[in-house]
């Protein structure tokens, strides 16, 4: 049985670049047989940046109800939030803190991008590849599916993993990476990287009429309807084609170069496909999102099942360690 595990940043209600690019390919991994996939809210590592309880918690259970609408499968799975099992994961942390050499965290890119304004940089910041690598070898995960951003996160889970075996024997099962290089990145409705941060995301769960709104502000040039248009360099266009099939972005393609089509048109039918293909996500989002004791029963339930694993690792590095 292979083992996959993977963590994802309570950061808000996730979008169509998050779906696509991260949620979809993980839900696709974890079903393939012979694996078993550890995905977790990585809210203690949140903290590092919230800094408000509701926000906190709002932000979670949207994550959650995402990967829930999206097929994730919580009962064959693992399903659950780090804080519930902050015990097991924060204590690991110390003992790989004790592996860790100051300069390796002095070099992390999360931590050297704000070197500037040290002023503004946490404790938990500036350990916080300590901690991811507690969260991937509590469980003793094979591989972790993550995003290009994160590859040096990863490098570190091994390298302290490795450093720790080599000092107090094999315990700790050393994981592998697995980035996707051909994710491509979603643009967002200016055409830039779609993101949270720049507030350009198109945000697959809202209402039809708000979400039609935020179709309508793609960007476009200024080709008046009649004429031509090139797909090739329109945004509208390539958000069409990730999610329409083959036959309906050849018609939209032939709509561009023949003219008397409008972006207005074409920015209706991304609206309408949208609208259409995540309606049954949207509806599962938003059963979560409404009943929350629901959605606490199932993260709870993961939260147990995961207990008795965290605390079976947690035990043989006691003994190693000579504290048993
Ligand atoms: P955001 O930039 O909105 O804050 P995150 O950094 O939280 O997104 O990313 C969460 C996951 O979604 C990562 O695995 C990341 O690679 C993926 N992701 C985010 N934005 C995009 C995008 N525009 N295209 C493809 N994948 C994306
Ligand atoms: N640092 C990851 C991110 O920002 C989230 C994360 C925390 C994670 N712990 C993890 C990812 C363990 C993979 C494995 O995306």
């Amino acid at each position: 049985m292979t083992r996959i595990l993977t963590g994802i940043q309570a950061s808000g209600r996730p979008h169509l670049g998050n779906i696509l690019g991260a949620i979809l390919p993980a839900i696709k991994l974890s079903q393939k047989p012979d694996t078993e996939s550890f995905l977790f809210i990585a809210d203690l590592h949140s903290m590092t940046t919230i800094k408000d309880a509701q926000t906190l918690v709002d932000n979670t259970r949207a994550v959650a109800s995402a990967w829930l609408a999206c097929g994730f499968d919580a009962d064959k799975n693992f399903f659950y939030r780090q804080s519930r099992l902050a015990g097991y994961h924060t204590e690991l942390l110390w003992y790989l803190s004790c592996q860790t050499p100051y300069p390796m965290l002095a070099n992390a890119h999360s931590f050297k991008d704000k070197s500037d304004r040290l002023s503004d940089v946490n404790a938990g910041l500036f350990t916080y590849p300590v901690l991811q690598a507690a969260d991937i070898v509590l469980y003793k995960a094979n591989f972790v599916p993550v995003g290009k951003d994160q590859k040096q996160h990863l490098e570190m889970s091994k390298d302290i993993a490795a450093s720790f075996n080599r000092t107090y024997g094999e315990v700790l099962v050393l994981p592998e990476p697995l980035i996707d290089e051909s994710v491509m990145v979603i643009p967002g409705t200016d055409g830039t990287k779609m993101s949270k941060s720049y507030k350009n995301y198109i945000d697959i769960f809202l209402p039809e009429k708000p979400l039609q709104k935020v179709i309508k502000s793609i960007l476009s040039d200024s080709t008046p309807l009649e004429e031509p248009k090139n797909p090739d360099t329109d945004i509208t266009f390539k958000l069409y084609s990730l999610i329409a099939d083959e036959a309906d972005i050849e018609t939209m393609r032939q709509n561009y170069l023949r003219g008397g089509y409008g972006y207005g048109h074409a920015k209706q039918a991304l609206f309408e496909l949208i609208w259409k293909k995540f309606e049954k996500e949207r509806e599962i989002f938003n059963y979560y999102m409404e009943n929350t004791e629901a959605l606490e029963k199932k993260l709870r339930e993961g939260e147990e099942k995961v207990r008795e694993i965290a605390k079976k690792t947690i035990e043989e590095v006691r003994i190693v360690l000579g504290f048993n």
